[in-house]
């Protein structure tokens, strides 16, 4: 990813939404153009959806209509994202291939009627949407109105794999590319277990659904094959568009909530010109903007710190969730000044008119049913002017002293059946350490293991239960250097093949954390387990002997009485501390709180509880953003003035109920973290 790119054209914070100008009439798309002036929005993304509203039949184009959208929002200074259109196959397509269709694991077809109902591995899915990326970007890549291209559409999000015929074909191409020979992958596999062993590559199929449960590394290289499928085809479609659009940074909206492991989104870092996401709060978790913060770090890792653009969140209510609660005015405003704060120097909605018709007819968009006179558009129209008071915003970056392994491929490996507990679950315990962190608004930056991880004071590493050796040499010389690192749970357990390292518990990390761990004892759910200090844990516990490392803590009930529950070596001038259970999220806290005090980390800025802060820094200049998510006024000691309002304010700020500040202060009030790099190789 070069980090220097971003879309063309665009000036501040940019603010808009997607456009899908194809559902109405053109006196209606020059209304749009006023309309999204009105409200300051810069930039649209533009046909994602369109393609049988382009090629409504093989070889039959119909462009004139987004000739005409085009030059109109160009006309009216709004910049263009353009979308490939091949996010939903038309049903010619499907007609006459009905065998681009995806299969489920169960081995239903995924039928037409929805959308992404394509095999990405088919060869006739290929051809006809390469056919149509190549069109148009032979006829829009060099319009002036083109600011980036949208590459498809949250890729993997409704097929994340693919059981059918040409995914097993794909899948044996991979396993040959990854092998080399049929021999090498028994072993990884381990198919003596259960008579498995393979005589040829053309012998392996998906795992559908068996009799059973099946093997682990099998399961483990499909979601490999699957993630990297998705990434290969998105580059082939980055490929085909660049060819014909010289300098058009190139993105796709990716799905980093804390849900969905379909994708190993830190593998796609080389493939796009810039981070762009999608996200949507779940109106049901009390804790939602917590759950946001996570995801705009996450994205922020993957940009590794470079500004990363909201492509999708929601005016308002979305149409997918049991009950489609709308957003209030603050959860509106906060959500998404959270994520500028936390590095998007571009937020825009899905949508930008709301659909009559169709699916997401009930999704709020910037201009709602009632139209003009609404909540909704008041609302957009404010929204976008308060983002334009933030240009100088843009660019400045976030920087952490605590940072939050996050990998995919441990994700899959802790949550693959037949483990010891299927209650442990990757994301429960990252969300659960971060969580703790941002209740102290301790900025924390989310990093994948083969990250550069010298310069932090703090490296936490929960459930990460496949890892590499490199890892824990990465990790070994981040606490010689200084770092606290704190190791969790079912962490370390099996190689990147999947296969237990024996010699005892947490094998990978054994010797980095002095340890060794002889049973697994996880938790019947209701069953906590007490601690000496008075802490209680939950879900897992085990039996360690120590080795080269002091106990801090002993469990007091449960079946390790007396055993270590949290233990501590000392590794060159930091140390590498070990975490036995699922603590109680208070006591998590305590935890983490003196880990950061030894390792001489504070929050950025301190502020009530209730209260998040975030601060951006350029080269002059520190944004300190204060969101406040409480019902009350809230005090913050910390003074500059508001971009939001002009208001200049003293040493102190009061920041209204669900309201914001951003304030502008010269740099140098408060220390600088250091700037992080990643590992190179
Ligand atoms: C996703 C998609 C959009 C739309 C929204 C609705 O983010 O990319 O096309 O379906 O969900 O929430």
């Amino acid at each position: 990813m070069s980090t220097a790119s971003w879309p063309l054209g665009v000036h501040g914070i940019s603010y808009g939404a997607d456009y899908n100008p194809e559902q109405w009439t053109p006196d209606v798309w020059r209304d749009d153009v006023r309309l999204m002036r009105e409200a300051n929005v810069d930039v649209v993304a533009l046909g994602v959806f369109a393609w049988s509203s382009l090629e409504p039949r093989r070889g039959e184009y119909t462009w004139e209509w987004l000739d005409e959208v085009i030059d109109l929002l160009h006309d009216g200074g709004i910049r263009v994202a353009l979308g490939t259109a091949t996010a939903s196959p038309p049903p010619w397509l499907t007609t006459q291939h009905p065998d681009i269709l995806p299969l489920d694991r169960e081995g239903r077809t995924l039928s037409p009627g929805g959308r992404q109902a394509y095999s990405v591995t088919h060869p006739a899915w290929r051809e006809a949407a390469l056919a149509l990326a190549t069109r148009i970007a032979q006829r829009y890549g060099r319009h002036p109105a083109i600011a980036a291209w949208h590459l498809d559409n949250e890729m993997a999000a409704h097929v994340s794999r693919d059981y059918s015929d040409a995914a097993a074909a794909a899948f044996q191409v991979w396993l040959r590319e990854r092998y080399a020979t049929v021999e090498t992958l028994n072993e990884a596999w381990a198919t003596t277990f259960w008579s498995q062993r393979y005589s040829d590559f053309a012998e392996v199929l998906p795992p559908r659904l068996a009799p059973t449960v099946t093997n682990p590394t099998h399961e483990l290289d499909f979601r490999r094959f699957s993630s990297e499928t998705w990434r290969r085809w998105c580059a082939e479609l980055a490929q085909t568009v660049r060819e014909h659009s010289q300098g058009v940074p190139i993105t796709t909206n990716l799905v980093p909530m804390t849900g969905s492991d379909a994708l190993d989104l830190f593998r796609w870092r080389d493939t796009l010109d810039f981070v762009a996401i999608d996200h949507y709060t779940i109106a049901a978790d009390p804790d939602r903007h917590i759950e946001l913060a996570l995801v705009a770090d996450l994205a922020r890792g993957l940009a590794l710190g470079a500004p990363w653009m909201l492509a999708e969140h929601a005016p308002s209510a979305v149409n997918w969730q049991p009950v489609n609660v709308p957003k209030s005015a603050g959860d509106s405003l906060l959500g998404t000044l959270a994520h500028v704060a936390r590095g998007a120097d571009a937020a825009m909605f899905f949508q930008w008119r709301q659909s009559l018709g169709g699916v997401e007819r009930f999704h709020s968009a910037m201009v709602p049913h009632a139209g003009t006179n609404s909540v909704g558009w008041r609302r957009a129209r404010e929204l976008g002017g308060l983002i334009e008071t933030l240009d100088e915003v843009r660019g400045s970056r976030v920087t952490a002293r605590v940072a939050i392994l996050w990998d995919y491929e441990a994700w899959w490996a802790c949550e693959l059946p037949s483990s010891p507990s299927s209650e442990v679950r990757y994301i429960d315990h990252l969300r659960a350490l971060y969580s703790a962190l941002w209740r102290q608004n301790v900025t924390v930056d989310v990093r994948h293991p083969s990250d550069d991880l010298a310069d932090y004071a703090v490296v936490l590493v929960p459930t990460l239960t496949l890892a590499d050796p490199a890892t824990a040499a990465t990790l070994s010389a981040a606490a010689g250097a200084g770092a606290q690192i704190l190791v969790t749970y079912f962490s370390g357990i099996v190689d990147l093949d999947g296969r237990v390292v024996p010699g005892g518990y947490p094998g990978i990390f054994r010797d980095l954390l002095g340890i060794r761990v002889d049973e697994f004892a996880p938790l019947l759910a209701g069953e906590p387990v007490g601690m000496d200090d008075g802490s209680a844990g939950r879900l897992w516990s085990e039996r360690i002997e120590v080795t080269d490392a002091e106990v801090l803590r002993r469990f007091t009930s449960g079946p390790v009485l007396g055993g270590a529950a949290l233990t501590r070596r000392s590794v060159g001038r930091g140390a590498a501390w070990y975490l036995a259970t699922r603590l109680d999220d208070d006591d998590l806290e305590r935890l983490l709180l003196h880990l950061c005090s030894v390792a001489g980390v504070a929050a950025d800025q301190p502020a009530p509880s209730g209260v998040e802060t975030i601060v951006r820094r350029d080269a002059d200049a520190e944004f300190v953003f204060v969101l406040n998510h409480t019902d009350a006024p809230q005090s913050v000691e910390v003074g500059g003035t508001d971009l939001l309002t002009g208001n200049v304010h003293g040493e102190s700020s009061i920041v209204p109920a669900h309201h914001a500040l951003v304030l502008r202060r010269p740099r140098g009030r408060s220390q600088e973290p250091p700037v992080r790099r990643r590992r190179d190789g």
